[in-house]
């Protein structure tokens, strides 16, 4: 009993467990020189020939799966989608495509699979697949995006810990109405007989966990938080869901936006690299079907720094390409207006082809918490412009003068008995901080080169779709 424990014990103190289960992934067995596998996927396509047959074969690990050859006894029993178990050697392949293939001769069908099996080796357009959600990650791109979402949510894991920030979560269900647009859930019982039977009082999904995350940093410095997201926009947009992920950090005894830009920065770099790093196969993949610019883009947003302005110098930008070309923007151009998409994208696609920060707007377009600057009009804030993709991340300095913070929530005519606990953090030891939120889903547009938030979320809920 003893032995067990220390045994147990000494495993936990090295950090490392052994492989616990029992088969070996594809990307595992093709890094080893290990000769005789057992390899367990499902068959992506077959080939039959007179002598020989080839099967690929994927379990998820990697983009190409691994090139198996049999007989043509065998290769009757595989079709498409199959989910089977194979015994062989790994070879060294004459082929140019791998550089390891699997000579096969044991084979037991695990799943036999249908012949309406709808994924066939052949291009299906994204719409077609994303009806098929249940069935989209056997395919290259859905697999390919899945690998892309965890290396990116490993590499902003990465830089948070070795930024000295500690992961904490925050509610689901709220109260509060963070960015206090108006965009949220109900929750209530199936059965309540009113909404706000189970909670007394109107209770939603959350919005952003900023305000949450506050707290939390009012006492541990640093902290973030990646959770679900959930805004009831009507927006058909390419670029918005209502359910989506949110990566948020909070930072306390930051004195002005440089430190924030910079560590936003480093966040959206850091994981870029640690993806083109883990997933280069992948990239290479996007890159080769989706978007032919991607390698070069990922690579320019890593090598230079991100483009840093102001609302007011980018509104001069727009004013003057307004000026020269009529008909460029729909929307007008003048200061206090909102920045439209067309206006960012000119922003970030043509005038710095480089991400850009957009800094201090006017107060009126912003939400009550951000921090008011000297100049009475504008606050500490920032948009993170991505060229291509728009708004990738939103973030400020947080009001952290009481009776200026308490005056702003007045103006939004905001309920203050509810909020009270907002206003102590500012009377019980008041840290200047500030912080920000990246949309995973648009990070994962820039990463990927795909065009649609859609596509990279495994079930995506837009409004009139929640399927599965
Ligand atoms: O700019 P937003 O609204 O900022 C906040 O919610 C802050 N409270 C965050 C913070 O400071 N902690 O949202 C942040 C980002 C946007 O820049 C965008 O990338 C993404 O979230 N986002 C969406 N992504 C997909 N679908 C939607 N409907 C989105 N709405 C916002």
């Amino acid at each position: 009993m003893n032995r067990l424990v220390n045994t147990r014990f000494i495993q936990k103190a090295g950090y490392a467990t052994k492989p616990l289960l029992p088969n070996k992934t594809i990307k595992t067995l093709l890094k080893e020189d290990t000769q005789q596998v057992s390899v367990r996927g499902w068959v992506r396509s077959v080939r039959k020939q007179k002598q020989v047959s080839f099967a690929t074969v994927n379990d998820g690990s990697t983009l190409k799966g691994i090139q198996a050859i049999l007989n043509e006894k065998d290769a009757q029993l595989l079709t498409t989608g199959t989910c089977v178990e194979l015994q062989g050697s790994l070879i060294k392949s004459p082929g140019k495509e791998q550089t390891k293939e699997l000579q096969v001769n044991g084979i037991k069908v695990l799943g036999e699979c249908d012949s309406t099996y709808p994924l066939q080796k052949k291009r299906h357009t994204n719409e077609f697949l994303r009806s098929i959600g249940h069935l989209r990650m056997r395919g290259n791109t859905g697999s390919a995006v899945l690998r892309v979402r965890n290396a990116a949510s490993e590499g902003i894991r990465d830089f948070f810990r070795e930024q000295e920030f500690i992961l904490t979560n925050t509610p689901i269900l709220t109260s509060h109405d963070c960015e206090g647009g108006g965009e949220v859930f109900k929750i209530t019982p199936v059965d309540s007989k009113e909404p706000t039977e189970f909670f007394k009082k109107p209770v939603y999904l959350t919005v952003s966990g900023q305000l949450h995350a506050e707290i939390m940093a009012s006492a541990m410095s640093r902290v973030y938080t990646f959770g679900p997201t959930f805004r009831a926009e009507e927006s058909l947009t390419s670029r918005h869901l209502a359910e989506f992920w949110m990566l948020e950090a909070e930072m306390a005894f930051i004195d002005d936006m440089a430190p924030l830009l910079d560590v936003t920065e480093g966040s959206v770099q850091q994981t870029t690299r640690y993806v083109m790093d883990q997933c280069s196969e992948d990239l290479a993949f996007f890159n080769q079907w989706v978007d032919k610019s991607l390698l070069e883009r990922l690579q320019k947003s890593v090598d230079k720094p991100f483009v840093r302005m102001s609302y007011t110098e980018a509104i001069d930008v727009l004013q003057k390409v307004q000026d020269k070309e009529k008909n460029k923007f729909r929307y007008p151009t003048t200061w206090g207006s909102s920045l439209q998409s067309e206006h960012e994208r000119y922003l970030a696609s043509e005038y710095c082809q480089q991400p850009v920060f957009v800094t201090d707007y006017p107060s009126e377009l912003k939400p009550f918490y951000m921090r008011a600057n000297e100049d009475g009009k504008t606050v500490g804030c920032f948009d993170l412009l991505l060229p291509g993709i728009g708004e990738l991340v939103g973030g400020s300095m947080r009001e952290e003068r009481y009776s200026i913070l308490e005056q702003k929530m007045k103006d939004a005519k905001m309920n203050m008995e509810d909020y009270q606990w907002y206003l102590d953090l500012r009377k019980y030891g008041s840290a200047p901080h500030g912080g920000y939120g990246i949309g995973f889903e648009r990070l994962l547009l820039w990463l990927t080169g795909l065009e649609n938030v859609r596509e990279v979320i495994p079930m995506p809920r837009w409004v009139g779709s929640c399927k599965y």
